[in-house]
């Protein structure tokens, strides 16, 4: 199995304070699948999502990457997996406004140890893939919501990492940009990559191979 969870919990707080936003989730995810996750606000998608990328480590419970616990990694090796196995992608793009498309896309790659011959060559990749080759020298504030966008996946796609987590990518944007994005999504995942989209959005969840529903830190509905 490519990633298995295993009565994963998450509690953020302490004493009075104490939020339980993840209440014991099951399931697994295979490779190469396209997964829509979705549930009210609050609900804990974006959670679940950090711990799948390793930025937020669970209460208790058992996450398997490619059957690896999770929590036996070091230090190193957790960054290392941070780096390299996951690429996110966020609802407000996440650019960095005073550099241009080029070097945030180039961001993802920093520490990787990759050269500049093979960043350069992936970063000229990834942006040909996304339609974004001649907005490489342009700055975010130059793009419409949709080719920043398209800049945050390139961004995520150029570790070629082997899953893309994104949270609500397409809330932001008008349905004809989001449906166009979702285009952009499959392409990816035909590639090979997993994808875990977190949406609001049926008609965009639709568009997945399945649904995961989270309700009050629990997976909720079928989950097939
Ligand atoms: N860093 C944090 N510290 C304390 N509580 C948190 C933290 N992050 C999330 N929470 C709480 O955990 C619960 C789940 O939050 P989460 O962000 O995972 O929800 P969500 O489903 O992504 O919501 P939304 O759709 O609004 O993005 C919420 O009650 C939230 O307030
Ligand atoms: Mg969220």
């Amino acid at each position: 199995m490519f990633i298995r969870l295993e009565n994963i919990t998450k509690t953020y707080g302490k004493k009075d304070g104490k939020v339980e936003a993840l209440k014991g989730i099951t399931m697994d995810l295979k490779e190469g699948e396209m997964v829509a996750v979705m549930g009210k606000s609050g609900s804990g998608k974006s959670t679940l999502l950090n711990i799948l990328g390793g930025l937020t480590m669970p209460t208790s419970g058992q996450y398997f990457f490619k059957g690896q616990d999770m929590a036996l990694l070091k230090q190193k090796q957790m960054s290392k997996f941070r780096q390299k196995s996951v690429g996110f992608v966020v609802q407000y793009f996440a650019l960095i406004d005073d550099m241009d498309v080029y070097h945030n896309i180039a961001l993802a790659l920093r520490h990787s140890g990759i050269s500049g011959k093979e960043s350069r060559r992936r970063i000229m990749e990834a942006a040909e893939s996304l339609g974004i080759s001649e907005k490489l020298k342009s700055f975010p504030d130059e793009l419409s919501g949709g080719q920043k966008q398209r800049v945050a996946i390139a961004r995520a796609i150029v570790k070629d990492s082997d899953m893309i987590a994104a949270d609500e990518p397409t809330g932001a944007l008008d349905s004809q940009t989001a449906e166009e994005l979702m285009k952009v999504f499959r392409d990816i995942n035909e590639k090979g990559k997993t994808m875990l989209i977190v949406t609001h959005d049926m008609e965009i969840a639709k568009k997945c191979d399945r649904i995961i529903e989270i309700s009050d830190g629990q997976l909720s509905g079928e989950n097939i």
